[in-house]
């Protein structure tokens, strides 16, 4: 819960697998410059994600992280306004994991659907390991000890958000329990009146044990109903029912970010799997020529032959890059077969070149001066440090790891 004068913290990572494209760019990266500008915003490189997949070439962190730091800073990411880090110079991620999988069932990870999913599509790779199991309590981890309210991210992530909220909760009931809460929350039942008392501890150990949700709607019903409760007495007896305590740790919500279903060179979604990229700081000829060659609606064999832009892949990316009376030109040009493919592809090189010239712009002092890259990190690291710092102590003091 944020206070008056204090923003909202915003938090998101990413792997450092490989180089950045125009998907990262117009999908991720021009979401968080936004979001930058309106919440306290926390971007991190998350290389121990990484290595749970890529643990048998390490020598690929070490030859995206910088590179991927540029990407961010060249697509407009301001380290004055954002709190730039990577994840491994802040040991307290791995201390809080450890601590979360204390309190974590197992079936809660086994029933991530990117556990088992990404067994089968990465086959070439053995997955069945404890760090992959622990894959996303450790994303858990990340956001939880910022105390994130928001986690941009794309559709596939948003598993990982609901479990880092069950987490959060699970852990504020373990180890939030004031001495007495039971016992006042036993008090406050009692205030429902005898029959409404009988129905809210039938249905909240029916949600607790089994988890049915019906049950605890109809508790919930029952503590609205409760004409006799105060303010104070509701919010104690609905952490009862659901498993929450004093808030240690902080529920996020996802904040979810529009797949950018950008084409890639071959026609299919642009995916470094697929090798169909333009990447953010690509060489101005290759995009050009790739773009030349890319494939157009099927239909166009020859010149004469009409086409449907709807049908064509070459048209996703005048979405986001041509304006809209121009488009609706090159759309009628199509149909009639009035304009060849190339006129078509045309402006769209010239756009994406632009921009690409935008992108090298921006990159070149870091790239000639990579110490900068490297303070900026530093800073990062010191302002996350600290954060982190602060969440450890509070977390080791209620696990009960503190001595003195
Ligand atoms: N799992 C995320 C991905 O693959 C990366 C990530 C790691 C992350 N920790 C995070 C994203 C915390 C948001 C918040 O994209
Ligand atoms: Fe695609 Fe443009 Fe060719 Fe039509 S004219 S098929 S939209 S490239």
């Amino acid at each position: 819960m944020s206070t008056a004068g204090e923003r909202d913290r915003v938090l998101s990572g990413m792997r450092p697998t490989g180089r950045l494209h125009l998907g990262h760019y117009h999908g991720v990266l021009k979401n968080w410059a936004r979001l930058q500008n309106e919440y306290d915003s926390f971007f991190f490189v998350a290389d121990w994600h990484a290595l749970t997949t890529h643990y048998e070439d390490p020598e690929i962190m070490a030859a995206n992280v910088w590179d991927m730091v540029i990407d961010w800073l060249a697509a407009g990411i301001d380290p004055d306004r954002a709190t730039l880090f990577i994840q491994s110079r802040i040991p307290q991620h791995a201390e809080l994991h450890l601590l979360l999988s204390m309190v974590t069932p197992l079936g809660w990870l086994e029933r991530v659907p990117s556990f088992k999913d990404q067994q089968q599509r990465l086959k070439d790779r053995n997955l069945a390991t404890y760090g992959f199991l622990g894959y996303p309590l450790l994303q858990s981890a990340d956001i939880l000890m910022y105390r994130a309210s928001w986690v941009p991210v794309g559709e596939d992530q948003v598993p990982h958000v609901e479990l880092t909220r069950e987490i959060a909760r699970r852990f504020n009931h373990i180890f939030g329990k004031d001495a007495e809460f039971e016992e006042k929350a036993e008090q406050a039942v009692t205030q429902l009146g005898k029959q409404a008392a009988r129905s809210f501890r039938a249905a909240r150990q029916s949600w607790l044990q089994n988890g049915d949700e019906t049950a605890r709607q109809g508790a919930r019903e029952l503590l609205e109903a409760g004409r006799n409760l105060g303010a104070e007495e509701k919010e104690r007896l609905l952490g009862y029912l659901e498993g929450g305590g004093r808030t240690i740790l902080t529920e996020p919500e996802a904040l979810l970010t529009r797949d950018s279903k950008l084409s890639g060179l071959d026609g299919q979604k642009m995916s470094k799997s697929y090798n169909n990229t333009i990447n953010m700081r690509d060489d101005p000829d290759r995009v050009a020529g790739a773009i030349r060659t890319m494939p157009t609606d099927p239909a166009r064999k020859r010149r004469n032959d009409p086409g449907d832009p709807d049908k064509c892949p070459v048209w996703d990316l005048h979405q986001i890059y041509t304006e809209d009376t121009v488009r609706e030109q090159l759309a009628a040009g199509c149909r009639s077969a009035g304009i060849g493919c190339l006129d078509c592809k045309r402006p769209l090189i010239d756009a994406v070149m632009e921009e690409q010239v935008a992108l090298h712009e921006r990159a070149r002092p870091y790239e000639e001066d990579p110490g900068q890259v490297r303070a900026i990190i530093d800073e990062g690291c010191a302002r996350a440090e600290a954060v982190a710092a602060e969440t450890l102590r509070e977390v080791r003091d209620v696990v009960g790891t503190v001595y003195s």
